[in-house]
């Protein structure tokens, strides 16, 4: 099977570059199944309803998020009607939404999708680690689901790679989110599992992640905010990761970032131009 993971879409910019390629990007790349992280969708800040549903139009199959995933508060009310919207699954029991699905992908296949959030440098949420075991326990790989995806939404690339270790094997894929800075590290775990401690964001790279630069720099230097932060304008890179599993074990064969427009050094296509 052959997926697509698109890192954070930050604002207008990003969310532009995304509708306007996945359609075509799923179809030139015979996708089965796609997940694009939306936590920044909306001005840099969670994501509207009608956005969430923009994304699913353009081609995702699943809208995973993070520590913004409430900045746009009526996201608090409609996720739980959007099943296809992921909030991190170690949030208190309480929260409403949800940190898992199975989703059924265009060949047929159910594919176990889950958001879940680190604990350095975040909000302190549950556990990530018991909260995911909890998950692949209850729904193995190739017993309950023929692919299980990961987005693994931190700020420390200890606490990310940790991860990847500790579902190697288990899961079809670990990507990491949040820093909105692709590594370099896109590779196969021992195990078989695709592993990237950070996928990167859709959305203008000449910022200050994703957003314009002026202010940022401002609270670093002077430590007094003068005004509010503005998602950047300027060209978008599309930053995502693309692998391929083997349909007997669900585990993953080839996989090859992918980044594409703006001012960061795309990537050469490799498997998934054929
Ligand atoms: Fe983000
Ligand atoms: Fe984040």
């Amino acid at each position: 099977m052959r997926f697509l993971f698109l890192g954070d879409v930050v604002g207008r910019v990003g969310r532009r570059a995304v509708l306007d390629n996945l359609p075509d990007l799923r179809a030139r790349y015979r996708l089965d199944f796609v997940v694009v992280n939306g936590e920044n969708a909306a001005g840099g800040f969670g994501i509207t309803e009608s956005i969430f549903q923009s994304l699913l139009d353009a081609g995702a199959d699943v809208v995973t998020s993070g520590n913004h995933v409430w900045d746009q508060r009526e996201a608090l009310v409609y996720i739980e009607r959007q099943e296809r919207l992921l909030r991190p699954i170690n949030f208190p029991a309480e929260t409403p939404g949800r940190g898992v699905g199975l989703f059924r992908a265009q060949n047929g296949a159910d594919v176990l999708v889950m958001n879940a959030m680190g604990q350095i440098f975040m909000n302190n949420l549950n556990c990530p680690f018991e909260a995911v075991d909890r998950e692949l326990s209850s729904c193995p790989l190739k017993v309950g689901a023929d692919a299980i995806i990961v987005d693994f939404h931190a700020e420390a690339t200890s606490e990310k790679q940790a991860f990847g270790y500790f579902v190697d094997g288990r899961a079809s894929a670990v990507i990491g989110t949040h820093t909105h800075t692709p590594t370099a590290d896109d590779r196969v775990l021992p195990g078989g599992t695709a592993f990237m401690t950070d996928v990167g964001m859709c959305g203008a790279y000449e910022s200050v992640i994703g957003m314009d630069a002026e202010e940022p720099v401002n609270r670093f230097v002077t430590k007094i905010p003068r005004g509010r932060f503005e998602a950047a304008l300027g060209d978008a890179t599309i930053s995502g990761l693309a692998f391929e599993t083997d349909d007997a074990t669900g585990l993953v064969t080839r996989l090859n970032a992918l980044r594409l427009g703006g001012v960061l050094k795309p990537t050469e296509p490799l498997f998934w131009i054929d």
